[in-house]
C-alpha cells in the first residue's frame, strides 16, 4: 500500500458552514504527519472523518485501504484514536483503564498481560498500576491515553492535540515515544499548536478555514513557503508600529515575536528602504516555522476578505 491515508475532496458541511473543504491528503506508511492550523480550522472534524466516526458530506477516501464511507467498522477496529479530550476513566486505576481498552479493541486475553506491562512502562507508570487515573498529572495521563489508543498495535494512529495542557518536558517525552513508534513503522497523524512538535514531524499539512494551504517537510516549508525577504528589528513600543510598517509599499507582513518585529519585505533591497524609514538596522533572518504559519494565517484571512 503506497498510502495509508488518501482522501479526495473530503468535505464536511454543518448546516450552511463548510468546516472541511475539499481536503486532499496522502500519508505514507511510517510517516509522522503533523496537522496544523488555527483554532476552528477543521482539524478535529477532518480527523473524525478519517477515523470513520463522522460521515463526510462529500468526497471520498481510503484508510489502510478501506473505504472511508462504506467500511467504517473495519477502519475503527484497525486504527488508534486519541481524541482532543482523551477518554480515560478517572475513577478507574491505570490497570483498569488499560484492561478496558484492551477489551474495546479486542486484544486477545493471552496477550493482555505482557502488552499492558509494556504500555505501563512506556507511560512511566510502573509501580503506580493501582492508582486511580484521576490522581495522575497531565503528562502521565496523556501517555496512558496514548497507551490505551495503541494497545492493539494499530499501524495507524490519530492523535488530536495530545500534548495540550502538558509541560514542555512532558511534551518532549511524548514526542520521543511517537518517534519511536514511527521508527517501528506506525503511521501517525498528529495535530498540534506547538512549533517544536511540528519541527519533529516528517510532513506538515497546514489547514485554514477548512482548506489545505500547504503540505511539505518542515525544512522545505521554511525554505520555500515565504515569498520575500525576512528581517527582524527592535523598536520601542513595537506593538503599536505594526500597522504603520505593514502599510509601507514594500512590506508584505509584519508580526511581533517576543520583543522583536519580524518584517517580510518584497525584496532584499527593501532592507535599505526600511532602514531609512525607521532609522534602525534590520537583520536578515531565516524564517522559522512560526513565521511561515503566521504568514499562512494572514494570507488565508486576506483571501477570505477578497472572496
Ligand atoms: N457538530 C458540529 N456542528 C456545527 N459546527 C461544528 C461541529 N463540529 C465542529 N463545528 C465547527 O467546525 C469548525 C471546525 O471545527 P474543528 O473542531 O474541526 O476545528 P479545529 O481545527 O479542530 O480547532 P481547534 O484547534 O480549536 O481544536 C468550527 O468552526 C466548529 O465550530
Ligand atoms: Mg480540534
Amino acid at each position: 500500500m503506497e498510502y495509508v491515508v488518501e482522501t479526495t475532496n473530503l468535505t464536511k458541511v454543518f448546516g450552511n458552514f463548510t468546516a472541511v473543504d475539499k481536503l486532499n491528503i496522502k500519508i505514507k506508511p511510517g510517516e509522522i504527519y503533523g496537522f496544523l492550523g488555527p483554532n476552528g480550522a477543521g482539524k478535529t472534524t477532518a480527523i473524525r472523518m478519517l477515523c470513520g466516526v463522522l460521515e463526510p458530506t462529500d468526497g471520498s477516501g481510503k484508510i489502510l485501504g478501506y473505504d472511508l464511507v462504506q467500511e467504517t467498522e473495519k477502519i475503527k477496529s484497525r486504527i488508534g484514536y486519541m481524541s482532543q479530550k482523551f477518554s480515560l476513566y478517572d475513577d478507574l486505576s491505570v490497570l483498569e483503564n488499560l484492561n478496558f481498552y484492551a477489551s474495546v479493541y479486542g486484544l486477545p486475553r493471552v496477550k493482555r498481560e505482557a502488552r499492558i506491562r509494556e504500555l505501563v512502562a512506556m507511560a512511566g507508570l510502573t509501580g503506580r498500576e493501582k492508582e486511580p487515573v484521576g490522581n495522575l498529572s497531565g503528562g502521565w495521563k496523556q501517555r496512558l491515553a496514548l497507551g490505551c489508543a495503541i494497545i492493539a498495535r494499530p499501524s495507524l494512529v490519530f492523535l488530536d492535540e495530545p500534548t495540550s495542557g502538558v509541560s514542555p518536558t512532558g511534551r518532549r517525552v511524548f514526542f520521543n515515544i511517537i518517534q519511536g513508534l514511527a521508527r517501528q513503522g506506525t503511521t501517525i497523524m498528529v495535530t498540534t499548536h506547538f512549533m517544536d512538535e511540528a519541527e519533529r514531524c516528517h510532513k506538515i499539512a497546514f489547514i485554514s478555514a477548512g482548506k489545505l494551504i500547504a503540505v511539505d517537510t518542515p525544512d522545505n516549508l521554511k525554505r520555500n513557503a515565504l515569498e520575500g525577504f525576512l528581517v527582524e528589528l527592535e523598536l520601542p513600543s513595537a506593538m503599536d508600529k505594526i500597522k504603520d510598517i505593514e502599510s509601507l509599499p514594500y512590506v508584505k507582513e509584519c508580526s511581533i515575536h517576543g520583543p522583536l518585529l519580524h518584517v517580510l519585505l518584497k525584496e532584499e533591497r527593501n532592507l535599505y528602504d526600511l532602514q531609512r524609514t525607521l532609522g534602525v538596522k534590520p537583520r536578515p533572518i531565516i524564517p522559522s516555522l512560526e513565521d511561515v504559519f503566521i504568514s499562512f494565517v494572514k494570507g488565508s484571512k486576506e483571501g477570505e476578505k477578497n472572496a
